[in-house]
């Protein structure tokens, strides 16, 4: 059991909640963060440990309240984001400014926010982001999405090598198809949840649960020297091409 604080945006839904339930089953005091207070109470209140912090990731203010209410955390994990579907000319400028906005902007905020904090109070802190295997791949109709999941990834290159010498990590995360959050409407679907499943070389889709595991080992003792890593966790899919093209 850790005895570590956390500080998890977008945590009430999808992969955010279960990333905020491994850890405090985990032992962590948990900083919930989100818009949706409502769903942050109730998850709060199947967690020992656990603070609510109402606050936009992509207001300064908000996040510097909610990290001063809750204190620094040792970790902060990056997870709020979204998604607007459809092809890029027929996007908004609004939509994919939104979207730059809550995924990358947001992520530099927190980020930001949270490592002027560790850096003063001396505290050997890590930043986990979520990516997306759209950092390494686009995906039709994802609109402005994959732009700023590579953006993200590259945002965690170049904070691990500004803070590393502050003994201040930061990693990103790099979920497949999970079968949760934004993406459980589209698997609702029996026949494109069994195409999507086979689609992935270990034939099923992921789970919250997948992704807080990848939280809790790159926090551990055991992930002490990974820095600037994106973590790809995803059954294999992003490797899967080759295998799904015709052969004599
Ligand atoms: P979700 O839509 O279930 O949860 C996102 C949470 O972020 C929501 O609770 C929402 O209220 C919050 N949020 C949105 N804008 C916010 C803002 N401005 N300030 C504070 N909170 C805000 O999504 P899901 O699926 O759980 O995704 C979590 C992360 O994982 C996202 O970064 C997403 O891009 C990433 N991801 C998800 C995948 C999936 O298949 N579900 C696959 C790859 C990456």
């Amino acid at each position: 059991m850790t005895e570590k604080s956390i500080l998890i945006t977008g945590a009430a839904s999808g992969i955010g909640a279960a990333i905020a339930s491994a850890c405090g089953n985990a032992g962590y005091r948990v900083g919930l963060l989100d818009l949706d207070t409502d769903s942050l109470e109730k998850i709060a209140s199947t967690i020992g440990n656990a603070v609510v912090l109402r606050a936009d990731v992509t207001i300064e203010e908000d996040v510097s309240n909610a990290i001063d209410l809750f204190g620094t955390p040792d970790t902060v994990v990056n997870n709020a984001g979204i998604v607007r579907f459809g092809p890029l000319i027929e996007q908004s400028v609004d939509d994919f400014t939104l979207t730059v906005k809550v995924n990358l902007i947001g992520s530099y905020i927190v980020a930001r926010e949270a490592a002027i904090r560790m850096k003063a109070q001396g505290i050997s802190g890590h930043i986990i982001n979520l990516s997306s295997i759209n950092s390494v791949t686009p995906g039709p109709g994802a609109g402005a999405y994959p732009a700023t999941k590579a953006g993200i990834k590259q945002l965690t290159r170049q904070l691990a090598i500004e803070l590393g010498n502050a003994h201040i990590r930061v990693n990103c995360i790099a979920p497949g198809f999970i079968d949760a959050g934004m993406s459980a409407p589209i698997y609702a679907d029996p026949a494109v949840r069994a195409k999507r499943s086979a689609a992935v070389p270990m034939g099923r889709l992921g789970t919250g649960d997948d992704i807080a595991q990848a939280v809790l080992y790159l926090d551990s003792d055991a992930g002490a020297y990974v820095n600037g890593h994106e973590l790809v966790v995803d059954g294999g899919v992003v490797h899967s091409l080759l295998g799904q093209l015709p052969r004599d």
